[in-house]
């Protein structure tokens, strides 16, 4: 038995907005940023990101995803009805996990119910991943823990899904350059191939929660909750330490391709592609530097998306795929970090 990806998908708000139109105020947003191109380039490798509409949420996008990723799966090639082939293929899924930390409402209801009723998954359950920005690297393998425990299930969508343009505050230019909004699934299936020749391998999965202010959006949960007529001393937006974060992450980043290659037995030559969390360029280079890794074995694009949270790693894996950069057969690790602190990697057999 193997956990095969056997389909993705990516959906990217349309509004492109480059660090210029960021610095210039042309960006429809109500101020203008404090910032320039070369400062944000250098800092980070970014060069722009989408910014999703008003009324947009994370369900939206993640919806879109998922359908492209269902009517790759089921085959459609242009012709005939979209919707017919996504709806046939939708029932056949016993899991929707969406990994985000920017959900439509806070609690519940989980934005996976909300894409399981929009693509009419009737016979799926639905729940949401909170892990930050390694949420889709949870959620592969809560599918895969969760295939692999029943004989009758077969297939389940993992979806990573973040509108963080949100939450962020447009007045900290430490933060808000950094971030920006899409969607990014992957169609995950039982198959009778044999383990460890094919789909997910191995995934290490970690935490540590004493970072837990490093990355945090700390208003409007139970611990500092809404109230009639406050004023406001707590923000409702997200608030990093970026320097804590950026210590934590080379290390993370390091570790995780270390541990997942040694437990696996296998070197760096064996692996085709590393496939890092998008957060910024300087932490990848940094980890590269350490590990004695050539740069051309990382995907990155975050010069076109910026850090997109959860969703970064699926979106990598669906422009990867669709632009024809992945064999079968090929080995491919990703490794993500964010809030909680958190982190894990997945190595796949393509
Ligand atoms: O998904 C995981 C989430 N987060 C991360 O991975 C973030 C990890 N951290 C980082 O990527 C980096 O810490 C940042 C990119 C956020 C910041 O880079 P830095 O090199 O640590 O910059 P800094 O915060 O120390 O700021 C250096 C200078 C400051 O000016 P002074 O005090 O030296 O005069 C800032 O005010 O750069 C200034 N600065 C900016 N200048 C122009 C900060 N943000 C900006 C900006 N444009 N957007």
């Amino acid at each position: 038995m193997a956990i095969e990806i056997i389909a993705t998908g990516k959906a990217a708000p349309p509004r492109r907005v480059t660090n210029d139109d960021l610095a210039q105020g042309k960006w429809g947003g109500a101020v203008k940023i404090d910032t320039n191109d070369e400062w944000i380039r250098s800092h980070t490798g970014i060069g722009a990101r989408h910014i999703a509409d008003e009324g947009i949420a994370c369900s939206d996008l993640a919806l879109e995803a998922a359908k492209q990723a269902l009517s790759l799966a089921a085959g459609w090639d242009g012709a005939g009805e979209r919707d017919a082939a996504i709806a046939e293929t939708a029932l056949s899924l016993d899991f929707i996990i969406l990994a985000t930390a920017t959900p439509d409402y806070y609690g519940c209801p989980a934005s996976a119910c909300v894409v399981q009723d929009k693509i009419g998954a009737k016979r799926a359950a639905a729940m949401d991943i909170i892990a930050g920005c390694t949420g889709f690297v949870y959620g592969l393998e809560t599918a895969a823990g969760l295939l692999s425990v029943r004989a009758d299930r077969k297939r389940a969508l993992v979806i990573g899904s973040e509108v963080l343009t949100k939450v962020v505050d447009w007045n900290d230019r430490g933060t808000c350059i950094l971030f920006g909004d899409g969607a990014g699934a992957v169609l995950v299936e039982k198959t009778d191939n044999p383990a460890g020749k094919r789909g997910l391998l191995r995934t290490i999965l970690g935490a540590d929660g004493s970072g837990e202010e490093f990355l945090a959006i700390r208003r409007g949960g139970t611990r500092n909750p809404w109230k009639a007529g406050e004023t406001v001393d707590i923000p409702p937006h997200l608030e990093m330490d970026g320097r804590a974060v950026y210590n934590f992450a080379v290390k993370a980043v390091t570790e995780t391709i270390n541990n997942l290659i040694a437990e696996e037995g296998i070197t760096i030559d064996d692996v085709a592609w590393i496939v890092p969390h998008q957060a910024n360029a300087r932490i990848v280079q940094a980890a590269l530097k350490r590990l004695g890794i050539p740069e051309e074995k990382f995907f990155l694009n975050i010069e076109e998306y910026a850090n997109t949270s959860a969703a970064s790693i699926p979106i990598a894996l669906d422009e990867m795929n669709r632009g024809g950069k992945l064999h079968r057969g090929d080995l491919i690790l990703t490794v993500g970090f964010g809030g909680g602190l958190t982190y894990g990697g997945n190595l796949i057999v393509w």
